[in-house]
């Protein structure tokens, strides 16, 4: 027997055990899990959500905390999908939205809350001069696509093999399959404009250059859900010059990365200028109807109905709630708090940055079972024969068929919550403190210890 295969099977000993721990504590979730199966198609809200043998059903978040509807208390490293930077549900938020509140929710007119969140951005963020609103980060990933390309008048579109930009037909390839579309009910001409390229490969992108007209090559600087993959030294400057080189614009999906790896995100973690970046999750301060794009007002501009009257000349955007009173205010707040308080950054970076080291010499005490990759709040352990450099070896180089699975329900079992039973990565927020990363650390070397025993 292979050493993978002894492995799988202490797996499957360990996983038979943790299920029954897990049933005992979260008996109330199970039902709740019963009811849902009936109203919700498979028993969740977002798929994305459902841990086996069924999720536990969060009722209250604090901070970095969050609890269960049974009354377990969990750390939690997932943070909202990454949508809350400082923690569940801070005070001075949730007071803020609450004294706006107090004029409305949705006004539906014009306001000066939006105008001013959109001027303050401008402000703090690299490279943007213009600004729109959306309600989500995938809508804000289909709009700049089609900016992009009225901007060029080029219909091609480079994705980068992995990325996930939100469920938007022209984007929705290559995220977990190689080629086609990853959706029945989208048909193959939906995609035939989009082509996706691995992870940190120059000449791939130079090649597809070359051969079609591209409005775009549009990619998060960090692949987050394909792999928290950083990109290799050069290779988002040599994207900058490739498409400047061959007249496309370079679009930084920032849903994941923006106000996260530092305040202005991957362009400023990086140090590459796009000319237009995505944002979500945190741009809407914790509360929902996040998104938003923004970039070179020549570019811009394109969406300007009064320099373009005639609807066929300029590129559409538009939709009910974009700008809300809500959001808009309980994201200018939250962001604004982090502008005034950098620091939070560079430690929480510095902190991931010092425990991933200590992740990593777990993986290497192991005999080499895992990697850790990622930077700052966005962090990940493959169980893969080697460290993966893109998506697809992130999925063709696994051992094992369940130990993401395993993992993730020991960590619930042990008090901590993050989603993925693929692949184990976090998003924790800033404040997450260095005795709840230490934590994490510890269970996860205990994990790898209880499965590597003979
Ligand atoms: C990089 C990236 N882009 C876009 C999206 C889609 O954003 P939303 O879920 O707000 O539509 C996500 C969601 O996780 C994401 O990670």
């Amino acid at each position: 027997m292979s050493r993978y295969e002894d492995i799988e099977n202490r797996l499957s000993t360990l996983l038979n055990s943790l299920e029954r721990s897990y049933v005992n504590k979260t008996k109330i979730s199970g039902n709740l899990f019963d009811r849902a199966r009936k109203v919700f198609p498979g028993g969740t809200t977002y798929h994305i959500r459902y841990l086996s043998p069924y999720p536990p059903y969060i009722v209250r978040g604090k901070g970095t905390k969050v609890w269960d509807v049974d009354g377990n208390e969990y750390l939690d490293f997932w943070m909202g999908h990454g949508a809350h930077v400082l923690g569940h549900s801070p005070d001075f938020v949730i007071e803020s939205v609450y004294e706006a509140s107090k004029n409305g929710t949705h006004l539906g007119f014009e306001n000066p809350y939006s105008l001013e969140y959109a001027e303050f951005l401008t402000k703090i963020l690299p490279n943007i001069d213009m600004f729109k609103f959306c309600v989500s980060g995938t809508e804000a990933n289909m709009y700049v696509t089609r900016l992009a390309r009225a901007y060029t008048r080029r219909p091609y579109v480079i994705k980068v093999e992995g990325g996930w930009h939100g469920g938007y037909d022209s984007l929705h390839t290559h995220v977990n399959l190689v080629g086609g579309p990853e959706s029945a009910g989208l048909p193959e001409e939906f995609i035939k404009y989009t082509i996706a390229v691995p992870f940190n490969d120059l000449d791939a992108v130079e090649n597809v250059l070359k051969k079609h007209p591209v409005a775009a090559i549009l990619l998060e600087p960090l692949v987050g859900g394909g792999g928290c993959l950083t990109p290799a030294e050069d290779y988002l400057k040599g994207l900058r010059q490739l498409t400047y080189q061959y007249g496309s614009l370079l679009i930084f999906d920032e849903v994941i990365t923006g106000f996260r790896l530092a305040l202005g995100g991957g362009q400023e973690f990086f140090n590459v200028g796009s000319d237009l970046a995505v944002y979500g999750k945190v741009i809407g301060g914790g509360y929902p109807g996040a998104g938003g794009f923004g970039g070179r007002a020549e570019v811009m501009e394109l969406l300007d109905n009064l320099k373009y009257p005639d609807q066929r000349a300029r590129s559409y955007h538009g939709g009910t709630f974009v700008g809300n009173l809500i959001t808009v205010t309980a994201g200018h707040t939250l962001v604004k708090y982090l502008a005034e308080h950098r620091s939070v950054y560079e430690s929480a970076n510095s902190l991931w940055d010092e425990e991933a080291r200590k992740l990593e010499s777990i993986c290497r005490e192991y005999g080499d079972l895992c990697y850790v990759t990622g930077a700052g709040t966005m962090r990940a352990v493959h169980f893969t024969k080697r460290r993966p450099k893109n998506s697809r070896e992130f999925r063709e180089l696994r051992w094992s068929k369940i130990i993401e699975k395993v993992f993730n329900l020991y960590a619930r079992v042990n008090g901590v919550l993050y989603i993925g039973e693929k692949f184990f990565h976090v998003y924790p927020s800033l404040i997450q403190g260095r005795e709840e990363v230490e934590y994490l650390v510890k269970i996860f070397g205990d994990f790898m210890g209880s499965i590597s025993r003979q």
